[in-house]
């Protein structure tokens, strides 16, 4: 017996593989064993992949681990692709990974990282920290500026403990993916940094994002094209722009969200709150959506429809239907505390319900403004008596 165990023990030191699958433990694939440096200075990209290639192709569970005392520069943009075989992946990002400087990329410059077609995937950020370093990037708004980390076509994906700071363009897109969390996120940049949006949710479905703060120079979370049953709890914002639906209209019949559930959120001196904001004249439609138990610090334009925001002039329009704001709650930056500026075939069964805002401005009280707005207030200040039945 006692030779049995020496040999298992001189097994597993000689092959720790073998170890792994002797004691049903998870593949572990540290990017520091597939060549990456974690001084700052290196591009790690190649490591990156090369540890990937192992994690995806592993039996069982596998996790990717990006150790804590590295940071780890990224000269290009990699793609982590699926399918793969490993049944539960997890990345475990410890360390920090930076982003080269606008002038020293030699990537593709529309995402930096992207994770495409991996189903199940578990990445705890833990410790870890993304920083786009896009202070070189936001010089040249017109420029093409890449999104920090974008998912694609992952479904029952679970994001936590995660940080982004300073990205180019985007922090997170969702793009394509069923069933997905989001929690405590944490994603910075200056309010003034170009389209440097939170998260962008589009052709996705069972999406919750909870328990995160995001303070960008756009919107917080902005929901575009076919998305639905999309939850945002928890959310302090600001600045930034808001949490916003849209803008809908721009892309030839894609352009439909419904069941939005928006829920015990801050707003804290964004440029907008609750937003929906559709071109003019464009498909689509958005409804059943509800914002409720919203904080407002101090917020311009807390709650607001939007349907003027850009005219492109071919007939039709977005339809915007079903939107609730309940529990409204603080101060408004300037008199514009309520904006529903619906187009010309009306908004319909818009509820205000249990609003009380007010303006911080001494002497200019919050006002409410209604075009072609179709719904009830109940128990709101500012009133809105434009609001048509
Ligand atoms: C979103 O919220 C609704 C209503 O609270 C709930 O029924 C639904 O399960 C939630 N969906 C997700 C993906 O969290
Ligand atoms: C509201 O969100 C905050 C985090 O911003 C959380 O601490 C609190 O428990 C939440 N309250 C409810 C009722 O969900
Ligand atoms: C609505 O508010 C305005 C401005 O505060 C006030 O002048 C007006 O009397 C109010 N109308 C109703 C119906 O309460």
């Amino acid at each position: 017996m006692q030779t049995l165990i020496t040999w298992v023990l001189i097994l597993c030191f000689v092959s720790p593989c073998f170890c792994e699958r002797l004691m049903g433990s998870t593949n572990t694939y540290n990017v520091i064993d597939y060549g990456a440096q974690g001084d700052a200075k290196t591009d790690d990209s190649q490591a990156f992949l090369s540890a990937w290639q192992k994690t995806c192709s592993a039996q069982g569970a596998s996790t990717l681990v990006i150790p804590s005392k590295g940071v780890f520069l990224l000269k290009k943009n990699i793609i982590l692709k699926g399918p793969c075989q490993a049944t539960n992946i997890k990345i475990q990002l410890q360390g920090r990974i930076t982003v080269a400087t606008q002038n020293a990329w030699l990537g593709d410059k529309s995402k930096i990282i992207l994770i495409t077609n991996v189903n199940g995937l578990t990445i705890d950020g833990s410790g870890g920290l993304i920083d786009g370093f896009g202070s070189s990037w936001w010089l040249c708004k017109k420029c093409p500026r890449p999104s920090v980390l974008s998912f694609n076509a992952c479904n029952g994906l679970s994001v936590s403990y995660l940080s982004i700071i300073n990205s180019p363009k985007a922090h997170i897109t969702i793009n394509g993916c069923v069933g997905a969390t989001f929690s405590h996120i944490t994603i910075q940049s200056p309010g003034t940094s170009p389209n440097t949006d939170g998260i962008d949710i589009s052709s996705s479905k069972n999406i919750l994002i909870k328990d995160s703060n995001i303070a960008a120079g756009d919107d917080c979370i902005a929901i575009i094209g076919d998305s639905s049953y999309i939850n945002a709890t928890g959310i302090a914002c600001g600045p930034g722009h808001g949490i916003s639906i849209g803008s809908l209209g721009r892309d030839n019949g894609h352009d439909k969200v419904e069941q939005v559930h928006v829920y015990n959120c801050s707003f804290t001196k964004t440029t907008n709150g609750a937003r929906i904001k559709t071109f003019q004249g464009g498909p689509g439609y958005a409804r059943n959506i509800i914002y409720e138990k919203i904080t407002l610090t101090q917020a311009y334009n807390p709650i607001i429809i939007d349907q003027n925001y850009v005219d492109l002039k071919n007939g039709g329009g977005v339809q915007v239907s079903g939107v609730t704001f309940r529990g409204f709650k603080g101060t408004s930056a300037d008199d514009k505390a309520i904006t529903l500026a619906c187009s010309s075939q009306g908004c319909f069964n818009i509820v205000l319900d249990q609003v009380s805002i007010t303006s911080s401005v001494p002497g200019k009280p919050a006002s409410c403004s209604c075009i072609n707005a179709h719904g009830t207030a109940t128990s709101t200040v500012p009133n809105c008596t434009s609001l048509m039945k």
